[in-house]
């Protein structure tokens, strides 16, 4: 897409600009005088968006000297423009004008059948303060007055709650716009330590305990109450559908209550979009998201809009075969920190344990794929064959060679997937994230690749509600309408679904 710019308006674009004036509104359009009168006079600041040289939108504002109050005159923005955040940014560019003016009440009126407009204007801090009725003629709409006070020129930025529970993590998570203000986890790890893995039931019933404690304690941390929040994000899916269903429950008692909109989100893409928490996300990326739930490789090309999966795991999950692979050598659960334990005094090439579909033959059907299984099948046999014949092995062996052939065969796998889609980029998400030879050996192939690595901090690795609330905030801020109440739960969400509607 070519660059869109937001310059002051003038009168070389006026034609342009009435030509979006009857596209958008039809015949409640301004006429080309008005229009003209307006963007010219003294009390006013108009700004338009351009791509290229044409007149994408526009947006205008009207401060009268006398007043501290401003009134916004106008906003447009092309429709096939819409959703992607320039109807944010024409306001956010009439609340700073406005400060500058000195204005400290803004106001605007829009139409009331028009709710994404309005979750627009409420997350940027305008309320509904007042109602005309039968305003709009001749379709006998009301118009919903609305206010936004500036103080000290601070530009509200919306406040998304989070609610993950996909897995055994019970995440409430609260961000401002791009910033972190809680993020609070609530593991039922410990209850499934002795079966050796997530048991479904054991999770759901976990997460109906955790979500009161733990949403208290988010709003806690974050110095906020229920009324501050301006929309509610959550997980429907993919992952384990008693789990999920039990925060979608919450995400819509917490919204019908409260009167927030819900945005019903990925959990998968909510591991990608956790990084702008940590600074601008920079698009396209590849992602590989690796858990106990979940091993995939993704290509981002835009958060909201153009998610693709390459490749996945056809049987177990990366964490899954540590977890799988830490039982059958004694090691305690969860596998994963234990097996990097046991490693890190093995040779990680005593034993030269397969790669799972690296063959040529898996090159056309599975090129981005993973399988675990018969990995750990082979670690299986190997340990068998070994205590039958009395051997004396070495565990710390076993566990590196295993973790090296993991580590190998998902940053090969990415680093291929980068360098083959041109994509020098590589992000990082789930809890095997934990791995220290993962890390190690991502970083090596990076670098010697060219690829810039990028690692979320480990908290926001591991599922959490504030990579679900930064998903949602991305949404409101881009105007994206909110989910109806109606959605449900689906355990194998594709990743092209990053918001449910
Ligand atoms: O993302 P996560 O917390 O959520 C679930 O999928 O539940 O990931 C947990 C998984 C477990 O399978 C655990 O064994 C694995 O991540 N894990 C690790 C390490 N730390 C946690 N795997 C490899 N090495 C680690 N250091
Ligand atoms: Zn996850």
């Amino acid at each position: 897409m070519t660059e869109i710019k937001l310059l002051p308006a003038g009168e070389q674009y006026i034609d342009q600009m009435m030509a979006l004036e009857h596209e958008c509104f039809g015949r409640d359009a301004w006429t080309e005088e008005s229009m003209r009168f307006e963007m010219l006079a003294d009390h006013t600041r108009y700004f338009v968006l351009l791509e290229e040289e044409t007149v994408r939108g526009y947006a205008g504002l009207s401060k009268l000297p006398s007043t501290n109050q401003a009134d916004v005159q106008t906003i447009a923005v092309a429709p096939n423009l819409r959703g992607r955040g320039f109807g944010r940014k024409l306001l956010e560019k009439l609340l700073t004008e406005a400060n500058h003016l000195g204005a400290t009440e803004i106001f605007l009126e829009v139409r009331a059948d028009n709710p994404v407009a309005q979750n627009l204007y409420a997350s940027l801090g305008f309320e509904h303060i007042d109602t005309r009725k039968r305003y709009y003629q001749p379709d006998d709409v009301d118009a919903w007055i609305m206010r936004a006070r500036l103080s000290e020129g601070s530009l509200r930025e919306p406040i998304v709650l989070g609610i993950e529970s996909s897995c055994d993590e019970t995440g409430i998570g609260i961000v401002r716009g791009n910033t972190l203000l809680a993020n609070v986890i609530s593991s039922s790890m410990d209850q499934h330590a002795r079966f050796g893995g997530v048991v479904p039931e054991i999770a759901a019933r976990a997460h109906l305990e955790a979500l009161q404690p733990t949403l208290i304690q988010a709003l806690h941390d974050a110095k906020l109450s229920m009324q501050d929040i301006d929309a509610i994000a959550v997980t429907n899916g993919p992952g384990l559908a008693g789990a999920l269903m039990v925060g979608v429950g919450a995400a819509k008692a917490l919204s019908v209550a409260s009167g927030k909109p819900i945005y019903a989100v990925n959990h998968l893409v909510g591991h990608v979009g956790v990084d702008v928490l940590e600074g601008e996300l920079e698009l396209p990326t590849i992602a590989l998201l690796v858990s106990g739930g979940h091993t995939s490789l993704l290509l981002v090309k835009d958060l909201l809009d153009d998610v693709t999966l390459l490749g996945e795991t056809i049987d177990d999950a990366a964490g899954e075969a540590f977890d799988k692979v830490a039982r059958l050598l004694g090691l305690s659960y969860p596998g994963g920190p234990a097996i990097d334990k046991a490693a890190s005094g093995g040779d990680p090439k005593a034993i030269r344990f397969p790669r799972g579909l690296t063959l040529p033959k898996d090159m056309e059907k599975h090129r981005y794929d993973f399988s675990f299984s018969g990995l750990k099948t082979a670690v299986a046999r190997w340990v068998e064959v070994a205590e039958n014949n009395g051997d004396d092995f070495s565990v710390a062996d076993v566990a590196a060679s295993f973790r090296e052939a993991v580590a190998d065969v998902l940053t090969a796998k990415a680093v291929a997937a980068c360098n083959e889609h041109g994509i020098k980029r590589l992000l990082l998400g789930g809890g095997v994230v934990a791995n220290a030879r993962l890390r190690e050996l991502a970083a090596e192939r990076c670098v010697a690749n060219g690829i810039e690595l990028r690692i979320p901090e480990l908290n926001l690795c591991t599922d959490n509600g504030a990579m679900i609330a930064a998903l949602g905030a991305q949404l409101v801020m881009a105007g994206r309408a909110p989910s109806s109440l109606d959605f449900g739960v689906d355990s194998t969400l594709s990743v092209e679904t990053v918001h449910t509607k």
